[in-house]
């Protein structure tokens, strides 16, 4: 099947924004002939400008680019004020709570609560242009206001996901150094409430940048309240002003940061700034999701990942569209909750993540039948490979034959969309991500910018700068060098490496063929070797460890432990092995949260190695996924120690 090409729905064609791949040429080429002209001109169109910018692309301190430089803007009136005149009573954000509940907040009704709550930083707690916010909160509306209301501020937001813990949300809160937290005391989950305050008063414990903690009241369970800290954001919301002046923006201000993991290192707090960003937003939420103004759109990601920034928040808002908040998750009460929601609000695009699908057709196969589901006009999916039989099933059962699927690949430094189907245009090949936007260089090289002959795995490279990029690494420019223009160049200057394969066939179809780093991506998320590895390490039982991802069959990947233990356990080994995994992963629960919880821990006594000491992860790789070992492994310290990984794992 996976040859099979799905041409788009003639009829969906039709009306589409870009409708053939001929207007796909014709984009790609306008692009390429004049780079500038084309950012320009969009950027003219698209973004309600308080002042026009005099420069669209400044590359004299590359790769530090800056674009748009001496234009003015604020992003909450690009997503907010500018509809007003003719959307104010269009609803911009369908709430729907895990337990049914529900609110349509009209364009008009999002100014008030943004404004209001922008008030509330600022006269209540002192937030000012440049401070940073950091937000942990479930899947509520108040998530999405208050991020506006930072970009209102010029305050940069940096969200943290609410299943990270307490040690994770306090190195997040430390090196961005931020001045306040808002937070809910908790939400809803599969029908029963779950606390996130007390795992913001964990993170604060001892020495903390944090002065305030604005506290949402969502499941108003029984919280802790430090007096002078934390203050009840329903009891002071109502005394505010419902106008606040929108801060005016520099084209190259920060928008906000948001921390990812690498192969190395704690997680980078990736820098973006707001005019770029939004303007890529607003033109994919156009392009690829094709919305049109009397469109009902829902992206299920949570807004604590890339994918609830640009695609749930600041994309669908900039372009007036009418976005789906869900508080509660895709298989509660049933298998049959998305294709339910999916009938009552009559949505035309919905956008998920290949994990998700797995599980709904494993749990729900006939379930999208049980529903009227017809009003669906584009499927998308993000963040991990689809496997070809999900892809198959949410072709034919979600889709019905006739949604394009836009299998969209791209990352937090991204911004947005890179590469991906174009609904009305582009002939599908099934769990392909297929061509790269108009305006966006993806090329697959070799590390000096050699293209890779059709049909060979390469670097994927962005090798022109582009509006959403990433700007910096907050607070350590080296790393924004070194980790994302430090392995390829081409024609001597320094490249933007994604950090994953590709290959590209002979009608110029791009396939991502996964990380070629030491980044695991389980369900979707993006979880550093070198993170889960200095949590393991900190178990004072733990000599060494080595992390890998293994495939499976519903996450994509799930995480795989070697361990060398400082002394070797006893005859009552099977016990022993077993308390020794659950007291690592309690550790990693602790340290990161439970996404990063290790599927399979083996205690080894040994790694294999080279000579120069550098672990041979390729080697423990094959060994998780049951792989013969096919490399050489005469150059390792102890190549002995490759049989006897095996034996235990294979045991
Ligand atoms: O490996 C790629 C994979 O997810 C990584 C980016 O992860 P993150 O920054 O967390 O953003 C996820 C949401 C955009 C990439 O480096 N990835 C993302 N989309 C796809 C993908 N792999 C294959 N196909 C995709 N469509």
């Amino acid at each position: 099947m996976s040859e099979q090409i799905f041409q788009p729905n003639p009829k969906f064609a039709e009306t589409a924004r870009i409708k053939s791949m001929d207007d796909y040429y014709a984009l790609v080429k306008k692009a390429e002939e004049n780079y500038e002209g084309f950012w320009g001109d969009y950027a003219k169109e698209k973004i309600t400008w308080k002042e026009p910018f005099t420069k669209v692309l400044n590359e004299s301190n590359a790769p530090f680019y800056s674009w748009f430089e001496g234009g003015k803007l604020n992003v909450s009136e690009q997503c907010i004020d500018r509809h007003l005149d003719d959307k104010k009573n269009k609803v911009a954000i369908i709430f729907e709570g895990d337990n049914g509940d529900k609110e349509m907040i009209t364009y008009l009704e999002l100014h008030y609560r943004v404004n209001k709550f922008a008030n509330l930083l600022k006269n209540e707690f002192g937030v000012k242009k440049g401070d940073r916010v950091v937000i942990y909160m479930p899947m509520i509306p108040e998530a999405a206001f208050a991020m506006l209301a930072c970009a209102r501020l010029g305050a940069i937001h940096s969200i943290v996901f609410g299943g990270f813990s307490a040690e994770a949300l306090r190195d997040r809160i430390q090196d961005a150094q931020a001045k306040v937290v808002i937070t809910a005391d908790g939400a809803y989950r599969k029908g029963k409430p779950y606390m996130l305050k007390p795992v913001v008063d964990t993170a604060l414990e001892g020495e903390t940048p944090v002065e305030k903690v604005v506290v949402v009241q969502r499941n108003k369970e029984d919280i802790t309240w430090v007096s002078g800290r934390d203050y009840s954001y329903n009891e002071m919301i109502d005394a505010q002003s419902s106008k606040c002046e929108a801060e005016v923006m520099d084209s190259e201000d920060p928008l906000f940061l948001l921390y990812t993991s690498g192969s190395t290192g704690a997680p980078k707090g990736v820098q973006h700034n707001s005019a770029g960003y939004i303007l890529w937003a607003q033109m994919t939420m156009e392009w690829v999701f094709d919305v049109k103004p009397n469109d009902t759109y829902w992206c299920t990601a949570d807004v604590g990942w890339i994918t609830g920034h640009t695609y749930i928040v600041y994309g669908p808002l900039a372009m007036g569209a009418t976005t789906v908040m869900f508080e509660g998750v895709p298989t509660y009460p049933d298998a049959g909750r998305c294709w339910k929601m999916v009938e009552e609000y009559k949505i035309n695009q919905f956008y998920t993540a290949p994990t998700a699908i797995r599980v709904l057709h494993k749990m729900g196969e006939d379930e999208p039948s049980k529903y009227d589901i017809s009003s669906l006009k584009v499927l998308g999916t993000v963040g991990e490979p689809i496997d070809p039989p999900a892809w198959k099933w949410y072709y034919e059962q979600v889709g019905s034959s006739k949604c394009a699927i836009v299998d969209t690949y791209w990352q937090t430094e991204t911004g947005g969309h890179m590469i991906s189907p174009l609904p009305g245009a582009t002939p599908i090949k099934p769990a392909c991500a297929t061509f790269a936007l108009p305006g966006i260089i993806a090329e697959v090289v070799d590390v000096d910018g050699t293209p890779k002959p059709i049909g060979e795995k390469g670097h994927l490279c962005i090798t022109k700068p582009w509006p959403s990029m990433i700007r910096n690494v907050w607070g350590d420019k080296e790393r924004y060098v070194k980790s994302y223009f430090g392995d390829v160049t081409k024609e001597g200057k320094a490249v933007y490496f994604t950090g994953d394969g590709a290959m590209i066939d002979e009608k110029g179809y791009i396939t991502i063929t996964g990380r070629m780093d030491d980044v695991i991506n389980v369900s979707g998320h993006r979880m550093g070797s070198a993170e889960v590895e200095a949590a393991l390490k900190k178990d004072s039982n733990v000599a060494e460890v080595a992390v890998v991802g293994k495939p499976h069959e519903l996450k994509g990947e799930s995480i795989f432990a070697y361990v060398t233990l400082k002394t070797a356990l006893d005859e009552t080994r099977f016990e022993d092995d077993v308390a020794m995994v659950k007291e690592l992963n309690t550790i990693i629960k602790k340290e990161i949260g439970n996404i990063a919880v290790c599927d399979n821990i083996v205690f080894v006594p040994g790694l294999p190695k080279t000579r120069s000491g550098k672990i041979m992860r390729r080697i423990l790789r094959s060994i998780a996924k049951g792989e013969e070992i096919t490399q050489d492994i005469s150059t390792l310290e102890d190549p002995s120690i490759v049989k006897q990984i095996e034996a235990i794992v294979n045991a």
